[in-house]
């Protein structure tokens, strides 16, 4: 059982996804700890809920980022995780950390990356007019939103999407997509090879799809 620790911010539905994915039976992953940067959020329930320890670490707390992250590596490794995920976790992590959990820490971002890095992404892919939209689960590098792309997920864009219709869909995205990525990488079958990641035994889909049909 591969152990791993969820950092987040807020709602937690990623997480969430995670939790149920490993209460399936063969699951080959563990969350041992969820750690939230923001007090109170629902994310936190949804781990108590399911019996996981939690911690809040608030970025507040700390006079920079460097000291907030010491104690946010020290709480993760306390709990003997050996992947940590992102799941809307919103702080940007230093080069020190980055490396410290370099190919162990992974992130979901609510695009097809490169498009769309940061924040907004969804109106900038309306904005753009752009047919598909989707998300990325990917080792984490200091650049923001940058790193091996382990698994995508694309769904159309809708002619009338807005910003909350858009992100809903995507996030149905994500929910398939992280628990994906994470028994991937605990079944061993994902390498990093010169800045890509690599999936054994892995299959594409068999077609394609188009938006707009005619
Ligand atoms: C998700 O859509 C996730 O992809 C996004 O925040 C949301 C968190 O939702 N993350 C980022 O934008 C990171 N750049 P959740 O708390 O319900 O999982």
């Amino acid at each position: 059982m591969l152990k791993i620790a969820v950092l987040i911010s807020g709602r937690g539905s990623n997480l969430q996804a995670l939790i149920d994915a490993m209460q399936t039976p063969g699951f080959p992953a563990q969350i041992v700890c969820v750690i939230s940067n923001v007090a109170g959020v629902h994310g936190l329930d949804r781990a108590a809920a399911a019996h996981i320890p939690t911690h809040v670490v608030s970025h507040r707390d700390f006079k920079n980022r460097q000291e907030f992250e010491q104690v946010l590596d020290a709480r993760i490794r306390e709990s003997g995780a050996q992947l940590v995920c992102l799941a809307g976790f919103m702080r940007l992590l230093t080069p020190w950390f980055v490396e410290r959990w370099l190919d162990r820490l992974v992130n979901i971002h609510p695009s097809l990356l490169p498009a769309f890095p940061g924040l907004d992404t969804h109106q900038k892919a309306i904005d753009y007019g752009v047919k598909f939209g989707g998300c990325t689960v990917h080792f984490v590098r200091s650049e923001m939103d940058h790193g091996p792309i382990i698994v995508q997920a694309a769904v159309p864009v809708l002619a009338d999407d807005t910003e909350e219709t858009l992100a809903a869909r995507v996030l149905q995205a994500e929910h398939r997509a992280y628990p994906q990525a994470v028994r991937m990488i605990a079944e061993g079958r994902v390498n990093v090879h010169n800045e890509k990641a690599f999936i054994a035994g892995a299959e594409a889909p068999a077609t394609f799809a188009i938006n707009p049909e005619a």
